[in-house]
């Protein structure tokens, strides 16, 4: 047998915002590779609702005492990043079936890409199976309590950013 390789993984993402799923897959990463870095996408589909700067210092904010995770901003294609960082694995996260297909055609695409890129899928704490980004932000725009569903320095940056909408939009600013 192979003595063990140190292990450096990529877990990529919008991160936009980064919610409890996220830091459930990322502490599991912890337990199997050396070091983690976090790689927050700078160019999104759609736009952000923070932008890569917040998603970065919230992230690093979160992971502050971890000492085996770094946050970092990646563009362009990801095979070539992970390559780049020297990365052996790319981490990704699996809640339900609907992930599934997507992410198989992506970790297929990135195999062909890059033969030396292993993905690893990695299924979150059932209490995180039905929270997205997307829900997160949708529900603290409505009003509800997003209050266990992500880190507090999350919600914290979510209550600045309404706070100085609505003084945006109250034309004081
Ligand atoms: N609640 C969650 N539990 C586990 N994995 C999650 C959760 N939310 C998102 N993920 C996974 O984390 C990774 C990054 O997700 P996301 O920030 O939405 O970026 P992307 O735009 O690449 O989907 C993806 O693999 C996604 O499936
Ligand atoms: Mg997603």
């Amino acid at each position: 047998m192979s003595a063990m390789r140190p292990k450096l993984a990529v877990y990529p993402g919008s991160f936009d915002p980064l919610t409890n799923g996220h830091v459930d897959i990322i502490e599991r990463g912890e337990r199997l590779f050396e070091r983690i870095v976090i790689a927050i996408l700078v160019n999104t589909e759609k736009e952000p609702l923070f932008s890569a700067e917040e998603r970065l210092e919230i992230t690093q904010d979160v992971f502050r005492e971890h000492g085996n995770v770094e946050v970092e901003t990646y563009d362009g294609l990801l095979v070539d990043y992970a390559t780049d960082r020297g990365a052996d694995v790319i981490v990704r996260g699996l809640r339900a079936i609907s992930d599934f297909e997507i992410e198989m055609q992506m970790a297929l695409m990135n195999r062909r890409l890059s033969e030396s890129i292993e993905t690893v899928f990695m299924m979150p704490s059932e209490r995180y199976t039905y929270v997205s980004s997307r829900l997160t932000k949708e529900i603290f725009t409505l009003g509800g309590s997003i209050s266990g569903l992500v880190p507090e320095a999350v919600e914290r940056r979510l209550r600045e950013k309404s706070a100085s909408a609505r003084i945006d939009n109250a034309g004081i600013s």
